[in-house]
């Protein structure tokens, strides 16, 4: 009664994969931010399709070919509109007078957001400039507004001259 055992090894060669030396693990980066700067980053993900029709309005021996940025009718007697947009603020001092200036607040870039007895107000800090010419009423802005120049057609619309 023979009983041939046979043993069989194997030799398994595992062929490891060798470890790749220096793997590029990236540590993260510390971002010391200290103060946030107005970053007018805004995402604009829709924009809508420029498809909207010009408006059919036969204008009146109106020459300006100008985009309309406001409508007088908006613009409050002794106050204001805020064009975000456009980033420009139209008053309307007096009724019939329009004066058109930048929204961007001179101080730290703030956009201006309010018109109200007579002077334009900046939410950040507080400086409010006069609603005619834009000056300096109150600080922390040195500076004043510049002023845009701006036509004011005869059916209302005012573009920036
Ligand atoms: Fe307008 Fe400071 S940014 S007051």
């Amino acid at each position: 009664m023979s009983d041939p055992t046979q043993t069989v090894r194997r030799k398994v060669l595992v062929a490891g994969a060798a470890a790749l030396a220096g793997g590029a693990l990236t540590a993260c980066g510390s971002g010391g931010g200290d103060g946030e700067k107005t970053s007018s980053g805004e995402p604009n993900a829709a924009t809508p399709p420029a498809g909207s029709a010009p408006a059919a309005t036969p204008s009146a021996g109106g020459a300006a070919g100008g985009k309309s940025i406001a409508k007088a009718a908006d613009v409050p007697v002794g106050g204001g509109k805020v064009l975000k947009e456009e980033k420009l603020v139209v008053t309307q001092p007096t009724k019939g007078s329009f004066r058109c200036f930048t929204a961007v607040c001179p101080h730290q870039g703030c956009l201006v957001n309010k018109v109200s007895d007579g002077t334009i107000d900046c939410p950040c800090h507080g400086s409010e400039f006069k609603d005619t010419d834009g000056a300096v009423v109150k600080g922390p802005a040195t500076k004043g507004l510049a002023e845009k120049k701006i036509t004011v057609a005869a059916d209302g619309n005012i573009t920036l001259a």
